[in-house]
């Protein structure tokens, strides 16, 4: 593939959060963009600026849909595998789906990328890391589950195996695959719907409610901005290098829960309180969760250069500006 020539890519998720930033990098970039939804969890109106442009076009249905699958991925230059059942509570609150989407949906992908000789990046995430201690995180690492009677572990094991897959293929067939693990990616159009912590944070902020905090709030996470991994993923498409290969992505500076919450409250202005909630309230006896967890990007960056540009105040302002945009009242009085 080479930098500049203009490809059709299919992006499956393309109206979700980190699918619709792509999407309009891409079609920025003057790239032709077939979107596969199923809006589960994603919106039209991620994707509504791109709607009128001719080079896009989103088709509405599940990538376990083998006949409209094998259509677009015909089309295709490139093929990039975003659609899944993401966020702990949702698949907490629905294993079997999460599950289900999360393989199946990856053995389609995969299948029809190699019938007809298509690149694919496939996205996974930090979680596979499981209760591994091994920080920073290294792609070559061990990873560490939790029980199979922990629906928490499903998330993970579910990406874990499209990861196996999509080397099985690499190894066994020659296709062109790309593994991506992203660790926690933030910005505007996250909704905090399924258990993300800064929109819910924000949002629970600019609402003048309690910000409910899990645990005792000391563990810690990195926060990458939307535009930062993006970034990240279109290097890695562009470079054929990249292939046969798994990355990190994600930001290296950590934040514990408490201090994410208080630097939300100030950048907000809110008079809202933090709330401690137990893990079990929020999901159920036997939750378990993970203290730390940092990317080790060494081997992104010496592949394409990439490093994260952006900081966690870009990403909380960011995020702030998306839900006054899209929420602008009730306004909460500032401090003071
Ligand atoms: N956001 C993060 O912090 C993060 C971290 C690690 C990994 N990831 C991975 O990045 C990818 C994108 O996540 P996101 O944060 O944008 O979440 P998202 O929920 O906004 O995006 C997922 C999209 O897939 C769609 N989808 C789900 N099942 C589908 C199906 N069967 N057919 C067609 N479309 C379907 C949803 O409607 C949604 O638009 C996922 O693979 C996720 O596992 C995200």
């Amino acid at each position: 593939m080479i930098d500049g020539c203009q490809m059709r890519f299919l992006v499956t998720g393309g109206a979700g959060f980190i699918g619709s930033h792509l999407c309009d990098y891409l079609i920025d970039e003057g790239h032709t963009v077939d979107v596969l939804d199923d809006l589960s969890t994603g919106s039209m109106e991620n994707v509504a600026q791109l709607e009128r442009n001719d080079r896009f076009r989103c088709t509405v249905g599940s990538v376990d849909d083998d006949e409209v699958v094998d259509a677009l991925v015909r089309e295709a230059d490139v093929v990039v595998h975003l659609a899944a059942a993401v966020g702990v509570k949702l698949v907490v609150d629905s294993p079997v789906r999460a599950i289900e989407t999360n393989v199946h949906c990856t053995e389609v992908v995969l299948a029809h990328a190699d019938s007809h000789g298509r690149p694919v990046l496939i996205a996974s995430t930090s979680e596979v890391y499981g209760k591994s201690n091994a920080l920073p995180f290294r792609e070559d690492g061990d990873l560490q589950m939790g029980a199979t009677d922990k629906s928490r572990w499903a998330y993970a094991c579910s990406k874990a195996i499209d990861e196996f897959l999509a080397m099985a293929y690499w190894r066994e067939r020659g296709l062109p695959v790309t593994v991506v693990r992203l660790f926690n990616t933030v910005g505007p159009r996250q909704t905090g719907s399924y258990g993300m912590v800064v929109p819910t944070l924000v949002g629970q902020a600019l609402a003048g409610e309690p910000l409910t905090v899990y645990g005792d709030g000391r563990q810690m996470r990195c926060f990458c901005h939307v535009a930062d991994v993006v970034q990240a993923l279109a290097g890695l498409i562009y470079d054929e290098r990249a292939r046969g290969n798994v990355f990190n992505v994600g930001a290296t500076a950590e934040i514990s829960m408490l201090d994410l919450a208080r630097r939300i409250i100030a950048a907000t202005g809110s008079s809202s309180e933090i709330c401690l909630t137990t893990y079990a309230d929020a999901y159920g006896e036997g939750f378990e969760d993970m203290y730390r967890r940092i990317p080790d990007i060494t081997k992104v960056h010496a592949l394409i250069g990439w490093s994260p540009t952006r900081s966690l105040e870009d990403v909380i302002r960011d995020v702030v500006a998306y839900h006054r945009s899209v929420n602008p009242a009730p306004e909460i009085p500032a401090l003071g």
